[in-house]
């Protein structure tokens, strides 16, 4: 009989935040952090944000092609039929504590929703397909029926006449947007909707790798979304330009800051060490939306901010990033601070349920190593004696 000789294991090379490691091959977007470069399936994000809806976006990223007219209009149509909540979902978030924070709230509801969901389990491409538009339809009413609870108002019945854009708005304040108003979070949306193997896509292919199901994804997704360092940054820069107030205080408190060594949030990327595609474009965008609704103010902060930044910074690779401008964006569309990571949340299922849907096309379980740093050969210590 012969003896199996223990091999030695070969450990990878430690790549602490896996910056250096692809994890993950995707069809969706495509970054060159070097350049500034973002495309959904080959489309620069600057043509989408300029031309294409945030529908048209979701379809090219999950059919890896634009539409035909016709084909827009059925995946709309799919997705209008989805917005309304089940009846025990809105009693649900009736009984929700209103000082909750709406990004638990949103985990929670997301969670429930998987409850109504008579397909949970079933890992056919076909309901992945279905659940993807589900989840992507209905994120919208979950939070503006939680802001409208909390707020003490009635919860408003979706649209299906409006796109998701004008419905989320409408649902939220009780009355129709005005056209500026609805495609800037059209914008938003489009430009929050995919961003390669980002940490909470990450999280989300992790969970489905193991062959759950499409709602514990999304669940895993927004918990690690709401960090600050990750999709709570935009809520972040808010705090920030209003504990700062006016642009005369700006350059004191940047340089305070940056003395303390502390970060500025909305600045600085893993991937990016050019500027963020995504804030070129929301930086002209913002400066539109705050004109037209008394906000310029914020606008010359945020602007300000950048330029001391420029000076300071720009030499580690630090520009503004996406949740920079968008503060400003969705401040200027009178949606509360403590929902800007919501929005971010509602755009970005889009590329979650994407992501999901090519890791289980020849999945392979997600299970990286961890180097041990402890000790060995310990003695095994009875308690009374330790
Ligand atoms: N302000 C000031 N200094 C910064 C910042 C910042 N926002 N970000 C990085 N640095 C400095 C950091 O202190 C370090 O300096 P040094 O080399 O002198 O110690 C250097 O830049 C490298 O930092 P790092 O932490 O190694 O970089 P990272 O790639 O691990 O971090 C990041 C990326 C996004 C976590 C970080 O830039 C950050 O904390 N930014 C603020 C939070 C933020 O805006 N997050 C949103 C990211 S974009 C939206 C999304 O996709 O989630």
């Amino acid at each position: 009989m012969s003896i199996a000789t223990p091999t030695t294991p070969v450990i990878p090379a430690f790549d602490k935040g896996l910056g250096n490691t692809v994890a993950a091959e995707t069809q969706m977007s495509f970054i060159d952090g070097g350049r500034g470069v973002l495309e959904y399936v080959g489309i620069e994000i600057d043509a989408l944000a300029r031309n294409s809806t945030f529908e048209e976006t979701v379809f090219l990223l999950w059919n890896r092609r634009l539409p035909k007219q016709s084909e827009l209009n059925a995946f709309s149509e799919q997705l209008r039929a989805e917005y309304a909540l089940p009846q025990t979902l809105v009693n649900l978030i009736r009984e929700m504590p209103r000082a909750a924070g709406p990004m638990h709230v949103l985990r929670t509801l997301v969670s429930a929703l998987s409850l109504f969901d008579s397909e949970v389990d079933n890992d056919s491409v076909e309901a992945n397909n279905h659940k993807a538009i589900r989840l992507l339809a209905k994120t919208p009413a979950l939070i503006a029926a939680f802001d409208r609870h909390r707020k003490g108002k009635p919860i408003v019945e979706a649209d299906t006449s409006l796109t998701m854009a004008q419905n989320f708005l409408y649902m939220l304040n009780g009355s129709k947007p005005t056209e500026s108003m609805a495609r800037a979070l059209d914008v938003c949306l489009i430009l929050h909707a995919d961003h390669g193997l980002n940490a909470s896509t990450f999280a989300a292919r992790v969970t489905i790798s193991t062959l759950s199901d499409m709602y514990s994804a999304m669940v895993t997704a927004i918990g690690t979304l709401k960090g600050p360092l990750h999709g709570g940054a935009n809520e972040e820069v808010m705090i920030m330009l209003n504990e700062i107030g006016s642009i005369e205080n700006v350059d004191a408190y940047i340089a305070e800051k940056l003395r303390k060594r502390d970060r500025i949030m909305g600045f600085g990327h893993r991937v990016y060490k050019a500027i963020d595609p995504r804030a070129t474009y929301l930086k002209t965008f913002s400066k539109q939306v705050a004109a037209d609704t008394g906000n310029l103010n914020l606008f010359e902060m945020s602007r300000r901010i950048e330029e001391i930044m420029a000076k300071e910074v720009a030499a580690k690779g630090i520009y503004p990033n996406v949740d920079f401008y968008s503060a400003t964006t969705y401040h200027s569309i009178g949606i509360d601070l403590d929902l800007f990571t919501c929005m971010f949340a509602m755009s970005r299922i889009a590329g979650w349920a994407g992501h999901c849907i090519e890791q289980l096309d020849g999945n392979r379980l997600i299970r990286p190593n961890a180097a041990y740093i402890g000790p060995h050969q310990q003695p095994y210590v009875a308690v009374d004696q330790r």
